[in-house]
């Protein structure tokens, strides 16, 4: 038996047991006469005391060997310590040690494996089995798992099967580029690795499997963020004979009780909110509403004054920021600049200092009265003490900049707090988008996603007024699922695909699978995907979800420690078909 305890296991009660324990040496100090090694595993970590006087003395100068990470076995007795430590657990005790042997030995490890560690991000991805080593990494992992567990136990007992889907495949659409995958046996062909399970959870809703979920890999080329990684999991469900309103409930159900369970935390009701009304009051659809600072639009009061810049603005729009008035004029200039940066993007920022006395002072005091800015103040909900920021411009583009310059201002002033938790359904997205690239209409969502049947006169008149039966759920500010009703008869997919610009034939090519299945008397279905990565992330209180991933991807797409991607060699292309012989 290598041990009888773990290292976080042992406590006073312990004391005068004999125990066997085995681990990395986090340290050791050596006194001469008295050596202390402290020993680590996933559980903790175990004060070792080797006494010249109580110890074999072969024992103790094997114990001046050690080196940090070495791998050891200890017996020995559990004794009182002298000094105790009540910042760990087992700070009470420690092991008189009678017997080590040294396991494995290790060299010297590149950076410190402590909380604070000295290594830098690059450093730790290489060697990212010493960082899982570290408490921080460790316990994302098992927090990780937590999810993963009391997520498998809610949907099972909901009635929910996990079935596995294949990741070669054919490539699903869901705007992101695929990862391909070349075939030995059928040579010039592809696979695509799926970005989503999307279709085969549809085709297992026609196949009658009523409630499914899966807990699922996808693949996804496209770049990278803080919260995106090109291979991440997804939750994926899917029901039949549903509604919106059974999803939107199963899924808040679940999400409600990983909140509770993970986090202890209990929510009421999730607010709903349209797209439409997300856009407006806070300039975009996944709105952290853990805080104020809503949108107020100011077309009505602010313009045919004097003043050109918003006279020629399709919209006028502003925020009060809380107490931001004590801010000096180098500041707001700062700040300025900051919504000028390319990142954001806007061409200036009018402002209103909101005084104590009532009184108000404005950046363009040339063009407007007292009497004017009161208005502002009132439709932004500014109080005194307060800093009006206003931007103008195009809708889309000034909401968005807008946006960027609230979750700025309240990660400034802390608003943003990790502890608190603010879900939120977004709800009737637009079933399509104009993409100027290609000039033509995508699907929003993707191309299954069910048109309101209301709507669907709209789909020759008014494409982009369209709405969908799509939803998301948003939590403090990070989409952390996505999902739809979907179309279940051939006849609205055959529209669907004509909208999107698919000929019948590459329809057919594409997608036939899915049309034939639809005429095998498929039920009507609607699903849900959560990320399971920023879902884990954002309950553990961040945002990077690299850190709740064992092996990630650098900003590179790089897996830095095995070195991929990376060239194979030449008989491996040619049996791949794809030597290009030149
Ligand atoms: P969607 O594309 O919205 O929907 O994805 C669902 C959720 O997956 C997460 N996500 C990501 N997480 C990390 N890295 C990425 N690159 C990444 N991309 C997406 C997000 C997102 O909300 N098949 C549909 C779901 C459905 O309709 O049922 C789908 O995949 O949290």
């Amino acid at each position: 038996m290598y041990r009888t305890h773990s290292n976080g296991e042992l406590r006073i009660e312990n004391v005068g047991q004999t125990v066997t324990l085995a681990g990395w040496v986090q340290k050791s100090r050596d006194k001469g006469f008295m050596i202390w090694v402290d020993l680590r595993d996933r559980y903790g970590i175990t004060q070792l005391i080797f006494d010249e006087e109580r110890t074999p003395k072969e024992m103790v100068n094997r114990a001046k060997t050690l080196g940090r990470e070495f791998v050891i076995q200890v017996k020995g007795e559990v004794i009182e310590r002298v000094s105790k430590n009540s910042n760990m657990p087992t700070g009470d005790v420690e092991i008189l040690v009678k017997e080590l042997t040294i396991l494995n030995k290790s060299i010297v490890p590149p950076f410190t494996i402590e909380d604070q560690t000295d290594g830098g991000d690059e450093l730790r991805m290489k060697y990212r089995y010493l960082d899982i080593r570290r408490n921080p990494v460790k316990n994302n992992l098992m927090f990780r798992h937590k999810v993963a567990m009391e997520t498998r136990k809610y949907l099972s007992d909901e009635g929910f099967i996990e079935v596995e889907t294949p990741y070669l495949i054919k490539s699903t659409p869901e705007g992101a580029r695929d990862f391909v995958v070349p075939s030995r046996m059928n040579e010039g062909q592809f696979y695509a690795l799926p970005q989503s399970p999307q279709t085969f959870k549809q085709l297992l809703m026609v196949g009658g499997m009523d409630k499914y979920f899966q807990i699922v890999k996808c693949f996804r080329d496209e770049d990278l963020r803080a919260d995106r990684q090109p291979e991440f999991t997804q939750i994926d469900c899917e029901m039949a004979f549903v509604e919106q309103e059974d999803i939107l409930n199963t899924f808040e159900g679940l999400t409600r009780h990983l909140l509770k369970e993970v986090n202890g935390v209990e929510v009421d009701k999730f607010p709903r909110m349209s797209f439409d009304e997300a856009m407006r009051r806070y300039g975009n659809d996944k709105p952290d509403i853990r805080f104020g600072m809503e949108f107020g639009e100011l077309n009505e009061v602010a313009k045919h004054k004097d003043f050109g810049v918003f006279n020629n603005a399709e919209l006028v729009v502003g925020i009060a920021v809380p107490e931001a008035n004590s801010y000096t004029r180098k500041e707001i200039d700062k700040l300025i600049d900051w919504v000028k940066r390319p990142q954001v993007g806007a061409l200036g920022m009018v402002y209103v200092r909101c005084n104590e006395d009532g009184t108000y002072k404005s950046s363009v005091d040339k063009f407007y009265d007292q009497n004017d800015l009161a208005n502002w103040a009132t439709i932004t909900g500014a109080k005194p003490g307060d800093l009006i920021c206003l931007l103008s411009g195009e809708t889309d583009k000034v909401r968005a900049q807008l946006s960027a310059l609230r979750m700025e201002m309240a990660t400034r002033l802390g608003l943003r707090k990790s502890n608190v938790f603010a879900p939120l359904w977004v709800v009737d997205f637009p079933l399509l988008e104009w993409d100027e690239e290609t000039k033509r209409y995508h699907a929003m969502h993707h191309p299954f996603t069910s048109p309101k049947p209301q709507d669907i006169a709209l789909l020759d008149t008014d494409p982009g007024k369209v709405r969908a039966n799509a939803y998301d759920l948003v939590l403090n500010g990070n989409e952390i699922g996505g999902g739809s009703i979907r179309i279940h008869d051939k006849a609205t997919q055959a529209l669907m695909f004509n909208h999107l610009g698919f000929t019948p034939e590459k329809a057919k090519e594409q997608f036939g699978f899915l049309m034939n299945a639809f005429e095998f008397g498929a039920p009507p279905h609607g699903g849900i995907a959560f990320g399971l990565d920023r879902l884990v992330a954002i309950l553990g209180g961040q945002e990077t979800i690299r850190d709740f991933i064992a092996f990630p991807k650098n900003n590179s797409g790089r897996d830095v420690m095995i070195d991929a991607p990376s060239a194979i060699d030449d008989e491996q292309l040619k049996e791949l078909n794809l030597k290009i012989d030149l």
